[in-house]
């Protein structure tokens, strides 16, 4: 009876659909079947009564077992059937769809590490404008209509006479109109330029302003703040040089380049083969700024930086090109992983 039922189960086994399953059940227990046919096959006049008790009770015990297994493997059968039948409309066997989880703009994550490093430092987070009007863009940071600097910057007009802000240095005398001295504040945010788009150019890109006017402020408190901010960035040892650099609203002035952290100096296509990214412009804010802001100079001093967050989002995260931030495709946001500083 142990082979039967073994045999049986093998039978079973091999069974792929109800059809193959209905034979197995034919053959053993249709009318013919061997379990069926087992008592009939035996001779019981051999048997003595409590041998013949026992044969019954395991005869029936198997069919019992038989059926049962039938039952279970018809019902796996047919569920594999519908699942093989519906393969072109719904397919149960096919893993879930997933959801997909939402991350963090690069540009976004640079954003708030860099509110936290300048909060920890005691600075305000200023939201700032991106519409501008000329006088803050332009002439209240030192940069009359006839100043050769404008022409540094090709701007988008609206047709209100405003424009879109070609650098957060237009919240400057805003800020300080706003909030007098002493006076520590960033103002991160986007800025516009008619330019044309290449790996490290783009028309919409992503600064954060640094305002900084108290007493006795000088560029040694700029270049403190600057070390801290970058090694707090890059948790690791940046080379920076500074080089004098002009801009209208600060004496003096100066370009704070990062050696290239794609290339290590080497040159890439980011840095144009020169080692160096030009990171942060920075300086002294200039006596007539500080008078267009409402503050006296003789009494004040300040410095002030505009960093490119867009392209220390690129040295931090190991962006080649700067079209990537603004293409828009989720395959590339969904690479940075996204954290609260
Ligand atoms: N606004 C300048 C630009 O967009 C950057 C800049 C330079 C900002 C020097 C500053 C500064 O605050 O001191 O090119």
């Amino acid at each position: 009876m142990l082979e039967i039922k073994e045999q049986f189960l093998a039978d079973l086994q091999n069974a792929p659909s109800s059809e193959a399953v209905e034979q197995v059940r034919i053959k053993y227990l249709g009318r013919k079947g061997v379990i069926t046919t087992l008592a009939k096959n035996t001779d019981f006049s051999k048997l003595s009564p409590e041998e013949k008790r026992t044969f019954g009770a395991k005869l029936n015990e198997l069919k019992n077992f038989a059926e049962e297994q039938l039952a279970s493997a018809k019902d796996a059968a047919s569920t594999r059937n519908l699942g093989a039948k519906k393969s072109t409309g719904l397919d149960l066997t096919l893993p879930g769809t997933g959801r997909t989880l939402g991350a963090l703009h690069p540009i976004t994550l640079i954003q708030m590490e860099l509110e936290a490093i300048f909060q920890g430092m005691g600075f305000m987070v200023i939201p700032s404008p991106e519409c501008e009007l000329e006088y803050y863009n332009f002439d209240a940071v030192n940069t009359p209509a006839d100043h050769p600097a404008r022409e540094m910057q090709d701007t988008f007009w609206m047709t209100n006479g405003m424009l879109l802000r070609t650098q957060t240095s237009a919240n400057q005398c805003r800020t300080m109109e706003k909030y007098g001295v002493p006076l520590r504040a960033i103002f991160p945010g986007r800025c516009f330029r008619n330019e044309a788009v290449d790996p490290s150019h783009e028309n919409t890109f992503y600064q954060c302003e640094g305002l900084v006017i108290d007493k006795n402020i000088s560029v040694a408190n700029l270049i403190a703040v600057m070390k801290t901010l970058l090694s707090e960035i890059f948790h690791r040892d940046v080379v920076v040089r500074l080089r004098p650099g002009f801009f209208p609203f600060v004496e003096p002035g100066f370009e704070l380049d990062v050696r290239c952290l794609l290339c290590d100096g080497e040159g890439c296509s980011t840095c144009h083969g020169s080692g160096w990214i030009e990171l942060i412009p920075c300086g002294l804010v200039h006596p007539r700024v500080l008078e267009y802001g409402g503050i006296d100079p003789n009494e004040y001093s300040g410095f002030a930086f505009g960093a490119g967050l867009t392209r220390l989002a690129m040295m931090k995260f190991g962006i080649p090109d700067i079209r990537l931030l603004n293409a828009g495709d989720v395959r590339f946001n969904e690479q940075f992983p996204a954290f609260v500083p």
